[in-house]
Formats: structure tokens, C-alpha cells, sequence
């Protein structure tokens, strides 16, 4: 395997096995040396969001970059204050013009339940969606998704959507590998995407890892972001350090034990788990 190895989505679009992550990477100079770094070292796949505010960055560092945009797999996402079918349309249009792109390969609902619309979530993710179902048919996107979306929220979302989710992207990592939502998703052809794959940094400060890594001669976050493609998740390590962005890239020459992966497993709760999106306070 290698970073350009796809997985492919239900519709049939190539989605590149890791992809960069840039949330609380800082727009400006920051986010568009960190996206560069990536793309030199052979990452073909951005993660961004309207709400990291470094879209504009971003785009400056793939234009930049010189690689063909059909070589380049990019998402974004639309923030909880755009929730709504007008909404969602002159919200994805703004984030095209940031990131300077014609289209995004993945859009997807950052967040299912805002709390400036908790009491008509559903409404909303039902005009979001018809919104971005016609963005899709009109090629603006190439797929589209959700995130942070548990099995209820879907199910609500199922009535009313003529095209399926062909992405969930949720907080996986070893302290949590939220499984009813997970199985979920595999179930209906969702792929699951892991954001803080590295649980935001927490995961270095366990000793266990530290342990495997020694053993293979790999680093913490190698052996972690390898268990987590070894689960079937969609890693999206960040970082805005050269050498960190390239060390995270090199995951296809070693293999993990039963009794690697099992000591990784036990590591559930050791770090906290995912935000309720129902009670998330933005
Ligand atoms: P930095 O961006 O300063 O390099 P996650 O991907 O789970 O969100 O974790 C990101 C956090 O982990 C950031 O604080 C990042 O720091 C740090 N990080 C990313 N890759 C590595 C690495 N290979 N070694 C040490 N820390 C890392």
C-alpha cells in the first residue's frame, strides 16, 4: 500500500487511503506550508472545513503545488450556521471560491445537530441535504457526506434523502472507536473517516504505544495510524511539522501483531471519547 492507494466509495469515486488534516491548523503562512509539506511527501488527500478558516491557504498551497487537480482528492465542510437548503448552496459556493476550486471531491455536514437549530435539526439536515444532492448532480461536488452523525441522526436524514452518505467522519482512535456507529455505517456503505486519529496529540503520552513502536522500529504515530487503517477507518493525521507530516506517511512497510493490535485496543477511554452531537454547545 501506499499513500496514493485508494479505497472507492459507493458511487465509485477513488478516495485516497490517508488524508491530511488541517483542523487548528492556523490560516496564512501555517496552513499553506503544512499543505505543501503534505503534497510533497505523497499525501493526495486534504481534509478541510469552512470552520478551520485556512480554506483560502489551502488552496493557495495546491495551486501552488503543481499537481494535476484529477490527482488530488479535496473535502470540505459546511459549518452549523449554514444549515439550510439556500444556505448550504451560497455557503458551498464560498468555500469553492476560497479554496479556489472549480469543485470539492467530498463536502460534508460538519455537525448534525447546531444548537441555534436544535429544535428543527431535522428540517435543516433535510434541506442541507437536498441542497448538496443537486450540488452532486451538478458536479460541484464529487461526493457527499456527513460527520459527527450518530445512527439516529442518519436514520432521520434516510427519510427524506434520495442519495445515501458515501462518508461518515467521526472521532476514531484508540480511546474511542465508537462501534454501534461504526457497524452502522459499514452496513450501509458509508465509509468512516477518523478525525484526531492521534486523539489530538493525547495518544503520546501513553506509554503503551511507545512499547509496540520500540519493538518495530516505528514511531507512536505510526503504529496508531496503522491500527486505525488496519480497522477499516480513513486516518487524517495533522500536524504543521515537515518531518511529523512526512513520518505519518510511512505506514505501508510494517505489519501489527494480533498482540500489537490487541494491546492498541485496550486502550479504549484512555483519552476521552466523542463529543455528543446533541448536546454540543455550538
Ligand atoms: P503538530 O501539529 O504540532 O505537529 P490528530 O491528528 O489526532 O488531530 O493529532 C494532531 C496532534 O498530534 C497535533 O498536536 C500534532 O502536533 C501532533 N502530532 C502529529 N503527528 C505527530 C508525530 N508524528 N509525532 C508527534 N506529534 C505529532
Amino acid at each position: 500500500m501506499a499513500l496514493t492507494d485508494t479505497f472507492t466509495l459507493i458511487n465509485d469515486v477513488k478516495i485516497p487511503v490517508v488524508g491530511f488534516g488541517t483542523w487548528q491548523t492556523p490560516d496564512g503562512d501555517v496552513a499553506y506550508q503544512a499543505t505543501l509539506d503534505a503534497l510533497k511527501a505523497g499525501y493526495r488527500h486534504i481534509d478541510t472545513a469552512a470552520a478551520y478558516g485556512n480554506e483560502e491557504s489551502v488552496g493557495r498551497a495546491i495551486a501552488d503545488s503543481g499537481i494535476a487537480r484529477e490527482d488530488l482528492f479535496i473535502t470540505t465542510k459546511l459549518w452549523n450556521a449554514d444549515h439550510g437548503y439556500t444556505e448550504t448552496q451560497a455557503a458551498l459556493t464560498l468555500s469553492l471560491q476560497k479554496l479556489g476550486l472549480d469543485y470539492v471531491d467530498l463536502y460534508l455536514i460538519h455537525w448534525p445537530n447546531p444548537v441555534a437549530f436544535r429544535n428543527e435539526w431535522q428540517q435543516r439536515n433535510a434541506d442541507t441535504w437536498r441542497a448538496m444532492e443537486e450540488a452532486y448532480a451538478a458536479g460541484k461536488v464529487r461526493a457527499i457526506g456527513v460527520s459527527n452523525f450518530q445512527v439516529h441522526h442518519l436514520e432521520e436524514l434516510f427519510k427524506t434523502a434520495t442519495i445515501k452518505p458515501m462518508v461518515n467522519q467521526l472521532f476514531l482512535n484508540p480511546s474511542d472507536t465508537e462501534a454501534e456507529i461504526v457497524a452502522f455505517d459499514n452496513a450501509h456503505n458509508i465509509l468512516n473517516e477518523a478525525y484526531s486519529p492521534l486523539g489530538t496529540g493525547a495518544i503520546f503520552d501513553l506509554p503503551e504505544v511507545q512499547t509496540v513502536a520500540n519493538r518495530l522500529n516505528k514511531t507512536v504515530a505510526q503504529v496508531v495510524l496503522r491500527w486505525s487503517l488496519d480497522k477499516g477507518f480513513l486516518p487524517l493525521p495533522k500536524s504543521t511539522h515537515t518531518e511529523r507530516i512526512i513520518e505519518n506517511g510511512q505506514l505501508f512497510d510494517f505489519e501489527l501483531s494480533a498482540a500489537d493490535t490487541a494491546i492498541i485496543d485496550n486502550l479504549h477511554g484512555k483519552f476521552g471519547f466523542h463529543t455528543e452531537a446533541d448536546e454540543a454547545k455550538f
